[in-house]
């Protein structure tokens, strides 16, 4: 594809446009040959199937201009740690420019960067030191709102007859002066704000100041898709895009019905269920036109954020007529019942649901969910890393976790997060997994020189990278190992599955690649259990998650030590 010159690049493009607005499926070319439509040609060694992602969260990763937010020099500065942690890709939160609404999930210029951030040069910097180490920066793209500052935006509600008026979202009220129907914000109140110079209501699926875009209109498609291209020839690798379900409402707007079952412990959206306000199937043209500007590069990755149930999520891989995103994200590990039976349950079920071409990812946690040390306490965190390093399907690390942080306690005039402060007390504020990470023992943990803005962990004397690093059997070493045997064994990165037990405490299940079998044994409780290695096999030991193993061998029947995981090769 890259091959295809400029111009007929564009008319492919704009013939695809016109398709789409006919409702007309657009047929895939083929692409170098290596890659086609569907995926299935794809090699198993393509670096978005072997590697291994690591998020990082700008704001709380490395202070480098004293002003206690993380930067792109400062991540540019700890560059070696996260190439040396083994990992393949780095996944950078939003960086563009921002008034910070959200924490950057509110641009206001898709082509730039945050000044709190720094700069274009730095960006192009560090994108070249991390392609001189090897590794693929992937950024976060935010396609179905802009902020309320967005140029665009404020062209949209200078008037109804802007030619920018229908790129966002705009209806009249109901006869009453009440909003155009009844969706709620994912942060509580009306999704409807009502515009007094226009005297129209606008639609926003988040914040107020996030007003959704308008993705059926095709200036709308064209303007982001140059926004994608933007990046790509900046040399980004690939991009995880924000709420990519939500891009096609239902376009009659029609009210979403009453959930029976919610609580009013849950936050307000929950009152409702969300079937007409979002995954529209009109999605699926949207999502293949991401994937189509970025099968203009070679080797780009399209990685869709997808809070679904598996029948659902799974379809966003697409189709072989209408590729989707190479990795819908998978979080049921963040949402699972950290017990052996429903772990196994829940990894053959969306094992199972997989489409023939699709390749498998697991993510652990991120910036909006609880950290996996808070969840299910240090001991399991570490049976967690293994999990999550072992299963079949790219992993996503969420920076921390390798060091086991864990929720921070943020006093009430220390609360950033905005959802916390429209929805306060409901337990959902995500500022507790956004803290300062943890280098050192200096002060602020070595994250900046000046006030954090948010705390750092009170854990952080002992919790820091450069003491667990001097720790054979620390967390982070851990996760050092299974990365690098992960690295190793083929049958870890790219093997096949097979669950061998899933009751009681133990889970325990088998990757082959060609002639070599591995087998990972993980005990979830808090006392010891016995483990059978399958048929009459004996096996080694090649990580455990206490550091050192029990003994190096394994006889065919071996016993697990509380909340022990081990990975044993024939
Ligand atoms: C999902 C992001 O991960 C979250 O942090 C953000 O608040 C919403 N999308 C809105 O962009």
């Amino acid at each position: 594809m890259q091959a295809l010159h400029e111009r007929d690049r564009w008319s492919a493009a704009q013939r695809d446009e016109q398709l789409l607005v006919l409702g007309v499926t657009p047929k895939l070319a083929k692409t170098d040959g290596r890659i086609n439509a569907s995926g299935a040609c794809m090699p198993q060694n393509t670096w978005w199937k072997h590697g291994i992602v690591y998020q990082i969260y700008p704001r709380s990763f490395q202070d480098s201009n004293a002003d206690g937010i993380g930067d792109l020099e400062g991540i540019r500065r700890r560059l070696d740690y996260i190439a040396g942690l083994g990992v393949n890709a780095v996944w950078i939160s939003p960086i563009f420019p921002s008034p910070m609404a959200d924490f950057g999930y509110d641009i206001a210029d898709y082509c730039g960067v945050e000044p709190i951030f720094g700069t274009l040069e730095d960006f192009d910097r560090l994108i070249g030191e991390v392609h001189a180490r090897g590794l693929k920066m992937i950024l976060d793209f935010v396609p179905n709102h802009t902020s309320d500052r967005h140029a665009w935006f404020a062209e949209s509600r200078a008037s109804r007859d802007n030619p920018k008026r229908d790129w966002y979202i705009w209806r009249d009220g109901k006869p009453d002066g009440s909003p155009p129907n009844n969706w709620i914000s994912n942060f509580g109140g009306s999704a409807w704000q009502w515009d007094e110079t226009t005297g129209q209501y606008y639609y926003h699926a988040f914040l107020k100041e996030q007003p959704d875009l308008n993705w059926r209109n095709p200036e709308v498609r064209a303007a982001m898709h140059d926004a994608l291209r933007f990046w790509l020839k900046r040399g980004v690798d690939g991009f995880r895009v924000d709420v990519i379900w939500h891009l096609m409402k239902d376009p009659e707007l029609r009210d979403n019905p009453p959930d029976p079952n919610y609580k009013p412990d849950r936050p307000e959206i929950d009152s409702l269920l969300q079937v007409h306000s979002n995954g529209h199937d009109d999605i699926y043209a949207i999502v293949n036109g991401m994937r189509r500007v970025l099968e203009e590069f070679d080797e780009r990755v399209l990685i869709g954020e997808i809070y679904l149930p598996v029948e659902r999520l799974v379809t966003y891989y697409g189709t072989e007529e209408l590729p989707g995103a190479h990795l819908p994200f998978n979080f049921q590990l963040i949402f699972a019942s950290w017990t052996a039976p429903a772990l196994a349950r829940m990894i053959e079920d969306y094992e199972s649901h997989l489409p023939d071409s699709g390749w498998p990812n697991w993510v652990l946690g991120n910036h909006d969910q609880k950290r996996i040390a808070a969840r299910i306490g240090q001991n399991q965190a570490r049976v967690a890393a293994m999990l999550l390093l072992t299963l079949r399907g790219t992993p996503t690390m969420y920076y921390g976790d390798e060091i086991g942080m864990t929720s921070v306690d943020i006093p009430p005039e220390a609360v950033q997060d905005p959802w916390e402060k429209n929805e306060p007390g409901l337990g959902f504020n995500r500022d507790p997994q956004r803290t300062p990470m943890q280098w050192d023992d200096t002060s602020y943990a070595g994250f900046s020189t000046a006030k954090p803005w948010l705390p750092v962990s009170p854990l952080y004397h002992e919790q820091n990278v450069e003491a667990l690093s001097g720790d054979g059997s620390s967390i982070l070493n851990l996760y050092r190992k299974l990365i690098a045997s992960r690295r190793k064994h083929r049958a870890l990165s790219i093997g096949s599955f097979k669950l061998l037990h899933g009751e009681g405490n133990l889970l325990s299940y088998e990757r082959q690649h060609e002639n070599e079998r591995l087998m990972v044994f993980l005990n979830l409780g808090e006392t010891e259990i016995e483990a059978r290695l399958p048929e009459n096999r004996t096996g080694t030991v090649i990580v455990s998650t206490y550091g050192e193993p029990q003994a190096e061998q394994v006889p065919n029947t071996f016993t697990l030590r509380p909340h022990e995981g081990v990975v044993v090769s024939e």
